[in-house]
């Protein structure tokens, strides 16, 4: 796999104080290659009527947005005089950029901790990790290596937690500009059950949150997300403060943590034995609706699927995390049953997740399908890393697929990325088994390109 130094600054557009999405050169610009993307959930609709598989396609853009896409013979015609296009070859693969629904910028330095479950493991890791965050050099430091290892990985989407730190927020919004990107993000609330340093208040949660909603959310492509970490580390005072907040803005998105973890569940029940149910807790302070974005629900009953699907609320699926502290094993199927279907995107979860690779996250999240006796097709997989995460985000109509209006976040595969992958899709039968070599073998070697808002933002 590739290295390059952790330090090591993007060649980042510059940023000031108001400077707002910037898009790529008005030249117009285009990718050939075999293509794939999705125009509805094929969960619900069945992947005859939402998958588009198109060998020889053309993806234009221009102005940071996909002005044409299709077969090549029939878009090429159609291409403005001058138009540059870059052909990727028939062993590629153009998808829409890779979205992460959930994941902790901070814990980038403390990915792979050994030996414990999720409540010591915060206490033993996460929290001494993220208390390094009151340095604003080291934030700088570590957001830069989180979206450069994003973009190594394809992902141009991700709906981040940062540290309870306001600047932690400030500062890798202010990286995510630099690049161009579309990204939620929000400083995460915390007034209990944390150490001393990592405790805002009831006040300073809210007054911080809301003094970053003003200066980010819907500034350029950025998205602010209030964040209360979980019940376990906020009062009900500060999860009501959430809520209120929220209420008031109610086009951000809102994430926490939920059902992770069964001596979780236990403890939450102790901390409000006054909720009828874990996702009562949340719902019971204005914190379940359309927008909510809840981390694992892996222990979720059936009245709270329920009531998630009513609320349009929804669940991050994140299966390499889930079986890195053990967990539990994350019933897709069961989450998205046609009798109230919710909405599901998938999470990294870094760092209790183990991989920025969205081809990872996809190989366990077939496995954990596979512990359910349901056998995940690599079309539904890809779905849930692109449209259905966007979906999952109420950002389907921005970016997820490939479509003239969409924003051009792309990412391109090299199906034969190592000579073991080379060697089997030799013996491939059919596109659905090309797929599924991807994201059983595939990891950060497989991206060739990343594109953010039709720039070019990684190159292997
Ligand atoms: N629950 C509360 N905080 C966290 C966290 O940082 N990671 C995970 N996986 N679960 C959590
Ligand atoms: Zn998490």
């Amino acid at each position: 796999m590739q290295t390059s130094p952790v330090a090591q600054p993007f060649p980042a557009l510059p940023f000031g104080a108001n400077v707002a999405w910037m898009p790529s050169a008005a030249r117009p610009t285009a990718l050939r290659g075999p293509a794939l993307t999705f125009t509805g959930d094929p969960f619900r609709d069945g992947l005859e009527r939402t998958l588009v598989h198109e060998p020889d396609a053309i993806v234009a853009m221009q102005d940071g947005r996909i002005t044409h896409f299709g077969a090549a013979a029939r878009i090429a015609p159609l291409l403005p005089a001058g138009t540059e296009i870059r052909d990727f070859g028939k062993d590629a693969l153009i998808s829409a950029g890779f979205i992460d629904t959930h994941v902790h910028f901070p814990q980038t330095t403390m990915i792979a901790s050994h030996g414990a479950q999720l409540l010591d493991w915060l206490d033993r890791y996460t929290f001494p990790a993220e208390l390094k965050f009151a340095d604003r050099a080291h934030t700088r430091r570590v957001a830069r290596a989180f979206l450069r290892e994003n973009l190594r990985n394809g992902i141009t989407t991700s709906c981040v937690y940062c540290s309870v730190h306001a600047h932690s927020a400030d500062i890798l919004f202010e990286e995510a500009e630099a690049l161009g990107l579309r990204l939620a993000a929000g400083k995460v609330l915390m007034d209990r059950n944390a150490p001393e340093a990592l405790r805002d208040d009831v006040q300073t949660g809210y007054d911080d949150s809301l003094a970053l909603i003003r200066k980010w959310h819907g500034r350029g492509r950025l998205l602010y997300a209030i964040t209360p970490r979980f019940a376990g580390t906020s009062s009900p005072e500060q999860l009501a403060a959430a809520g209120a907040l929220w209420r008031d803005h109610p086009d951000c998105l809102m994430q926490t943590h939920i059902a992770e973890t069964q001596a979780e569940v236990a403890w939450i029940a102790e901390l409000f034995p006054d909720r009828a149910n874990y996702l009562d807790v949340y719902d019971h302070h204005g914190l379940c609706g359309r927008g909510a974005v809840f981390g694992h629900g892996i222990w979720l009953g059936d009245d709270e699927l329920k009531r998630l699907h009513a609320a349009d609320a929804a669940i991050s699926h994140c299966p390499t995390s889930n079986f890195f502290l053990g967990s539990g094993v994350f019933d897709i199927a069961r989450a998205k049953h046609a009798d109230r279907p919710v909405r599901v995107g998938l999470g990294t979860d870094i760092g209790a997740g183990t991989s920025f690779s969205i081809l990872q996250t996809l190989n366990e999240a077939y496995k954990a399908a596979q512990l359910n006796r349901h056998p995940l097709s690599a079309a539904h997989a890809y779905y849930l890393a692109t449209r259905g995460s966007a979906a999952a985000l109420h950002l389907d109509d921005k970016v997820g697929s490939i479509a003239p209006g969409m924003e051009a976040d792309l990412v391109v595969l090299d199906m034969r990325s190592t000579p073991l992958i080379a060697f089997r899709m030799d013996e491939a039968r059919d596109f659905a088994e090309q797929l599924f070599i991807q994201m059983i073998l595939g990891d950060d070697r497989a991206v060739q390109a990343t594109y953010v808002a039709g720039r070019l933002a990684h190159d292997r």
